[in-house]
């Protein structure tokens, strides 16, 4: 059976749209059955704002990157809520967990790990751990852009790139808690040494989500 990771970026994990989360669950569930899935959890809203609130109050970014690692488990929990019985109840902290957990359940579904990283980097160096066919990036953005969409009238979105393309646009943005880029250089300079193919889509698009997973027809960027 393949393997794959799938990062669900917080920005399209909001705990409000029930409606969302129940098909995202089901899409999950599905593809569970043909190829061994691996999932990380982003922070989102959760994680940006108690970051933001916690800076205010003047914690060090060791003691935010802990709250936000909280936040991406507590979204972790949501997700594995949506997905059932195959997916395991409580995300697990390390990736040996991670392989004892994948022995028993079709789903594993985890957050973040340690201080000083983001979940791009997490589920990355999962995907180098399990040795996965591919990690497909699911964000609100339906593919690696020159710039950034939301900002740029010019940006334009790129069907297939390699990893130093990668690399050089993402580089620089490494640093504080709470920073939301495409896929962060930590986490693109691990995928391009394990020489493992990153597929970046928005995640709102099931039926997109859900051919990049099983290895087939999807709308974003392909990097490899
Ligand atoms: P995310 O990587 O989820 O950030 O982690 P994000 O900006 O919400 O990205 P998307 O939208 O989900 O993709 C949230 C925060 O949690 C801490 C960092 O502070 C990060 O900004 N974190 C997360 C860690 O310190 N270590 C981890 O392994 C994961």
């Amino acid at each position: 059976m393949e393997r794959v990771v799938v990062s669900i970026g917080g920005s399209i994990l909001d705990y409000e749209d029930i409606s969302f989360l129940r098909d995202l669950g089901r899409t999950l569930r599905d593809a569970g059955r043909k190829v061994k899935l691996f999932i990380v959890a982003g922070g989102g809203k959760v994680s940006r704002s108690y970051i933001a609130a916690g800076r205010e109050l003047g914690a060090s970014e060791r003691y935010l990157d802990l709250m936000g690692i909280r936040a991406t488990r507590i979204n972790a929990m949501l997700l594995s809520a949506a997905i059932g019985e195959e997916a395991n109840p409580f995300p697990p902290a390390s990736y040996s967990h991670v392989i004892q957990e994948a022995k028993e359940r079709r789903i594993v579904v985890m957050g973040g790990t340690r201080p000083g990283r983001t979940t791009d980097g997490v589920a990355a160096r999962l995907a180098q751990k399990v040795d996965a066919d591919r990690l497909v990036n699911a964000s609100n953005v339906d593919g690696v852009y020159t710039k950034d969409p939301r900002r740029f009238q010019d940006a334009r979105r790129v069907a297939s790139m390699t990893h130093d393309d990668l690399i050089a646009l993402s580089s620089g943005t490494a640093g504080k808690a709470g920073p939301t880029v495409i896929f962060d250089t930590v986490g693109a300079r691990i995928i391009k040494k394990a020489g493992i193919a990153l597929l970046v889509l928005d995640g709102r698009d099931l039926s997109s989500l859900r051919g990049a997973i099983l290895g087939k027809r999807f709308k974003g960027t392909k990097v490899s």
